[in-house]
């Protein structure tokens, strides 16, 4: 039997395979317990996608298809473990965004390609491959320049503070209404200037849809661009018909749209606003200056407040993870637990620069499950809890969101640190976070501020904790 009949069904079951695989890759990723295999069952499943790929470019033409395939494959890897291996885990956000800013300009790409050289389209279907070039190029360009100024912003090469143009609204409606009107057009005429306009249309787009997202809503624009990606590449899925890219693009557009829907609930954010660039958030109309006198503390006073605390709970933040203390901050859990102190863990949803990061950090450093708690588990306690360290957070135990209607973080849940008898802040100054909105915290009665870098800092108390008698 000649080849090409038989490895062309055996590569579409594969794809089918594989595609079994991503959602039990997806299903693990969701638990602790479960995460590795998770990992594993995603591994496989590329690796399976890959091998099938391969071998049905080998049944084309060999030279141009399969050797071309592989060099390019042996260029991206190379870059990109070369790229990944460097990257710390506090950048890890903007590495993401800028790997979904490549997706977006490949499915450009393929929409473009489909465009000049269609291959043999069905006359009957002339119509359907015309509408999927001109979506799958605006999804991939919404996507590619968003995702490079969520990478610039992440990044700190670009302020955070949303970008207001006036009517800026009417601005995304009008491209919007501009894209529906010219795939019909193109659909029934396809000519090259509606297509160059779409792309150029769909390039403002995405500059200004994260450009008008505020800071503190940075985490659900990353979830969000995740979920772009997926659609651009089943959109490229449809173009090449390629079952797997529209499987595997669905899967990572519907669980990153659901992403952002998590997150926004967990923010108190409407969904419909962050999707639409910013849509209904009106601009922060005013915000009471924090301002006061702050108390310094030591890491000796420290270490007595907590030999003397009943119970201690840690909310960690960003900073935590610049400072890499997670090693401390778990040793000097593991003292405290000793004398007979009840330590938990308070973990935002948002705490850090990825979802999950906190937790990761801590998973790292072998803290218990069991005594890291999400915000809702911990908040009712707060106010029955001798001392709280914060260390490195700030905008997510930040009171002006609960206290303040003109701040720009208004609304958002925070952990309420202040209700607790003691507080104490690991910081190296008093500079704002990640949304730039100063923190009333620093100047309540019972706050003091431990400057320094947070790992220095811990293990100082860890050290003159060893001085205090039980
Ligand atoms: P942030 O508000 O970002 O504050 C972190 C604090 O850590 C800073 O105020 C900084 O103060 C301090 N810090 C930095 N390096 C330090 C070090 N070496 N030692 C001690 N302190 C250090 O942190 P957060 O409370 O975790 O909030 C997260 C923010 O990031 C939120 O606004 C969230 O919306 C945003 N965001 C989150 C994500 C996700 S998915 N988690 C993604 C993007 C953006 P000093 O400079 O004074 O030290």
């Amino acid at each position: 039997m000649d080849a090409a009949t038989w490895i062309g069904p055996l590569a579409v079951g594969a794809y089918i395979v594989a595609a079994l695989l991503f959602v039990f890759s997806l299903g693990g990723l969701s638990k602790h317990e479960t995460a590795r295999a998770g990992v594993g069952y995603g591994i496989a499943g590329m690796a399976l996608a890959l091998v099938a790929s391969l071998t049905l470019l080998a049944l084309g033409d060999p030279l141009v298809g399969l050797i071309g395939a592989l060099v390019a494959i042996v260029v991206g890897a190379a870059i990109g473990l070369w790229r990944a291996a460097r990257v710390q885990m506090t950048g890890m956000p903007q590495f993401i965004a800028l790997m979904h800013s490549f997706v977006g300009l490949a499915a450009v790409f393929i929409g473009w390609n489909g465009f000049l050289a269609p291959g043999a389209v069905p006359h009957e279907l002339e119509g359907i491959h015309r509408a999927e070039v001109f979506i799958g190029v605006f999804i991939g360009a919404v996507t590619f320049t968003g995702s490079i100024i969520a990478f610039l912003k992440l990044s700190e090469r670009m302020r955070s503070a949303p970008l207001v143009l006036p009517g800026r609204n009417w601005l995304n409606l009008l491209a919007l209404v501009a894209f529906i009107a010219f795939t019909v057009w193109f659909v029934i005429d396809p000519q090259l200037w509606l297509l160059v306009a779409v792309t150029a249309i769909a390039l403002l787009l995405g500059l200004h849809l994260v450009a008008s997202i505020g800071g503190g809503d940075m985490p659900v624009v990353i979830s969000m661009l995740n979920s772009y990606s997926g659609w651009a590449a089943a959109a490229s899925g449809f173009l090449l018909s390629n079952d797997l890219l529209i499987i595997a693009g669905a899967l990572v557009g519907a669980s990153g749209a659901y992403l952002s829907y998590i997150m926004c609930r967990a923010m108190n954010r409407s969904f419909i606003s962050v999707i639409l660039g910013g849509y209904g958030i009106a601009a922060p109309s005013r915000s009471e200056a924090a301002t006061g006198e702050h108390r310094e503390t030591s890491a000796e006073e420290v270490a007595r407040l907590l030999a003397d605390a009943r119970s201690v709970v840690i909310t960690p933040g960003y900073g935590m993870a610049v400072a890499q203390a997670q090693y401390p901050v778990a040793e000097l859990t593991r003292l405290l637990r000793e004398r007979g102190v009840e330590v938990r863990f308070g973990i935002h949803p948002v705490a850090g620069r990825l979802p999950g990061h906190m937790n990761v950090l801590l998973a790292e450093a072998k803290v218990p499950y069991d005594i890291v708690l999400e915000m809702d588990e911990i908040n009712d306690d707060l106010a029955d809890t001798s001392v709280v360290l914060v260390i490195g957070a700030n905008d997510t135990v930040n009171p002006a969101a609960a206290e303040d209607p003109g701040s720009p973080i208004a609304g958002m849940p925070v952990l309420r640190v202040w209700e607790a008898e003691n507080v104490v802040v690991f910081k190296r100054s008093m500079a704002s976070g990640y949304a730039g909105v100063p923190n009333p915290l620093f100047y309540r009665e019972n706050a003091a501020m431990l400057f320094g870098d947070a790992k220095d800092r811990v293990e100082d108390i860890v050290r003159a904790l060893a001085a205090v008698h039980r």
